[in-house]
């Protein structure tokens, strides 16, 4: 909690004010406020004020594969990519499927302190999908719940995922699916095209996504639970969502900013730094991700940040890990695909990376107005801002970016978590 003055800020791109905050919270705001004395000031300089992103898909890789990543650069990478709190996925070693682990990865982020880090615990025991994990435990623990996924992973079994959104329902969490059914992409590599057909790679069909999406709206309407679907990377999906949410299916949706910029056209190389799962799917595809997100069928943009050091990575297409880092690099991506043909306003970028993320995790101090008496928690950006994308130049103890030498719109100039600085022109400030 900190006291802090911020100039020349533009709320959501409109009109530049100043703001007074006080013990994290914004108290004044208006034109030419005076610095109380010792109060620290942050010159703007005209940038565009949004509320801290907040991102429901990231991989910390704490505690188990801090070769990749741990909390500290993991949170690191989140602050300086405008972030004020980010979900850490389970699928760490162990996984985070008792309060312990959970309670553990949440004290990490505490001790960090450049984000708020709060865990997702696994809706099975070990993620395998056999047997469900003490959801309920895990919610009133102190590392307080909110989100379940088995990530990596779908949870198959549907008499598992009933139950699953059932006690969801009871405990007010949300369940997050990866959904992906295995029986239909055993072995897959590539999204199921002709790409994938001419680089000789087994196929990922997109309707093992949409199928499954299918019967979790179906599941999640007759428990009443909040379903969260984990990055959409399929048009025909779109049309599942839509019709799901005019029915009045508790269902929110995430697309990555990867599925929303980069098609199969890039396998050709067959360079692993393209390989994610769900796999990279084709140009229209990215354009109905695009409409969908303008139009509100996808709520948000998650970044499913996954870290992989050089030894998972820089290896032949079949062995490598999927995977690509994205904390740093999302803004600067919606940017590009949405703003900038006018998909998207300011407000509708506040709106798909930290108003909505907010509401679907049901976090009260995040995500909200850029307002007197709201929580600081701020992302300055400089929208004239212009930079290359360098993997080893990034905060993430990994450098698998697909962005490398890219030239991308949009720089972070700070961050402000509850006043105070985290990041500050690229640095993270102590
Ligand atoms: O590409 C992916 N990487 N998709 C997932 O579902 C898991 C993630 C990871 O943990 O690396
Ligand atoms: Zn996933
Ligand atoms: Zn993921």
């Amino acid at each position: 909690m900190s006291d802090l003055l911020i100039t020349g800020a533009r709320p959501y791109g409109g009109d530049a004010v100043d703001l007074l905050v006080r013990d994290g919270v914004v108290t004044e705001m208006g034109r030419d406020l005076d610095a109380p004395d010792g109060v620290e000031v942050l010159d703007a300089g005209g940038n565009v004020l949004l509320p801290g992103f907040v991102d429901l898909h990231t991989h910390l890789r704490e505690p188990g594969g801090e070769e990749s990543e741990d909390v500290a650069t993991g949170s690191a990478a989140a602050a300086l990519g405008g972030y004020t709190a980010v979900f850490a996925m389970p699928n760490t070693d162990p996984v985070a499927d008792t309060a312990v682990v959970v309670e553990h990865v949440r004290r990490r982020g505490e001790e960090v302190g450049l984000v708020d880090v709060h865990p997702v615990g696994a809706v099975t025991v070990g993620s395998e999908g056999v047997k469900m994990a003490e959801l309920g435990t895990m919610a009133r623990s102190r590392a307080r719940v909110k989100m379940f996924s088995d990530d990596g992973r779908c949870v198959h079994d549907p008499l598992i995922m009933r139950r699953a959104l059932e006690y969801a329902s009871a405990l007010d969490v949300v369940i997050a699916q990866h959904a992906e059914d295995h029986r239909l992409t055993g072995g897959a590599q590539a999204h199921e095209g002709v790409v994938a057909s001419r680089l000789g790679l087994a196929g990922w069909p997109a309707t093992a996504e949409e199928t499954i999406v299918a019967r979790d709206c179906a599941l999640a309407r007759e428990a009443g639970a909040a379903l969260h679907v984990c990055h959409v990377s399929s048009a025909h999906t779109i049309g599942v969502l839509r019709a799901a949410k005019a029915a009045g299916v508790r269902v929110s949706a995430e697309v990555t900013p990867h599925h929303l910029l980069l098609t199969d056209a890039t396998l050709g190389s067959y360079d692993p730094v393209n390989k994610v799962n769900p796999p990279l799917r084709t140009g229209a595809d990215t354009k109905a991700m695009r409409e969908a997100l303008a139009e509100g069928v996808i709520d948000v943009v998650a970044t499913d940040h996954a870290p992989h050091a050089a030894q998972y990575k820089d290896t032949e297409w079949e062995a490598a890990r999927p995977g690509m880092l994205g904390l740093q690099t999302a803004l600067s991506v919606v940017v590009h695909t949405m703003l900038e043909p006018g998909l998207l306003d300011w407000r509708g970028v506040a709106r798909v990376l930290s108003e909505r993320p907010a509401e679907i995790a049901g976090l009260p101090d995040q995500g909200r107005p850029i307002a007197v008496g709201e929580p600081a928690n701020f992302a300055l950006v400089d929208p004239d801002g212009v930079w290359t994308v360098r993997g080893a130049k990034l905060a993430s103890r990994a450098s698998n970016t697909p962005y490398e030498g890219m030239r991308l719109p949009a720089t972070v100039a700070a961050t402000v978590l509850r006043g105070r600085i985290t990041t500050r022109q690229g640095e993270v400030q102590a």
